[in-house]
């Protein structure tokens, strides 16, 4: 069967992921989180003091580049991890002390260029659903899918503090309701691929969808392309 590339963007804690990883192991796609990516280069500043009280030590963290290694494996129940050099640091990566730090990451137009290849790269082969914040228009320009998802910045975070929640983490409502409204200005504001819909994207404004409402309107979109 004919495979496609699936972008779908949008601002941060609208449940691009949940949606993107469903559809892709409904049909059969594989799935990355570009996110992950972004947040793995900050595990790794972290982890090498690379930050300084308001920046990044941007020689050092560029000289590093090469020795930063991203890479996905599915775990015992076909979920896709995040590697850093060999170790998987997907707990690691989703919690505030990343979350708080990976958009100044993400500005800076070296990582970007790294991030960029790799997904591009990864998705060399189109079957792919990827989800970001510049998939539609940077990364994959000609995919024949896009959305742009987006939902009020206080639901985004009841659900991003319910997930944190679930899995038994500490969480304040406050301070990530905190947390989403300053990534969401730092990624619309940055100069390079910032946080916008591409023209031929199809907007989904979520916050009064269910998951299930979500997952059918996404596989109909796709089955639409595919028939177009
Ligand atoms: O899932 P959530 O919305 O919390 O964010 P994420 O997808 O894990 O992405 C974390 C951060 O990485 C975003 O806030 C952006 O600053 C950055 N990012 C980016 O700049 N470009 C992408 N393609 C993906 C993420």
């Amino acid at each position: 069967m004919k495979k496609i590339t699936i972008a779908i963007d949008g601002h941060s804690s609208c449940g691009k992921s949940t949606m993107a990883k469903d559809l892709a192991r409904e049909i059969g796609y594989i799935y990355i989180d570009s996110g992950a990516m972004y947040r793995a280069v900050t595990y790794y500043c972290l982890q090498h003091d690379l930050f300084t009280e308001d920046g990044v030590k941007l020689p050092e963290l560029q000289a590093a580049m090469p020795d930063i290694r991203i890479t996905f494996r599915l775990n015992a129940e076909g979920r896709p991890e995040t590697y850093l050099n060999e170790e998987c640091i997907e707990k690691e990566i989703r919690g505030m002390a990343v979350s708080s730090r990976v958009s100044l990451i993400a500005t800076i137009g070296f990582v970007r260029e790294a991030m960029v290849a790799l997904q591009q790269q990864m998705g060399r082969d189109k079957g792919i659903v990827m989800d970001g914040r510049d998939i539609g228009t940077t990364v994959f320009p000609d995919a024949e899918l896009k959305i742009f998802v987006t939902a009020s910045a206080e639901v985004r975070a009841q659900r991003r503090y319910d997930e944190l929640k679930a899995k038994g983490e500490d969480a304040s409502y406050e301070s990530i309701l905190e947390n989403v409204k300053e990534r969401d200005r730092i990624d619309s504001g940055r100069a390079i691929s910032p946080l916008r819909k591409a023209d031929d994207a199809i907007l989904l404004d979520n916050s009064a969808m269910t998951i299930p409402e979500q997952k059918a309107w996404l596989l109909e979109q796709y089955q639409l392309t595919l028939n177009r």
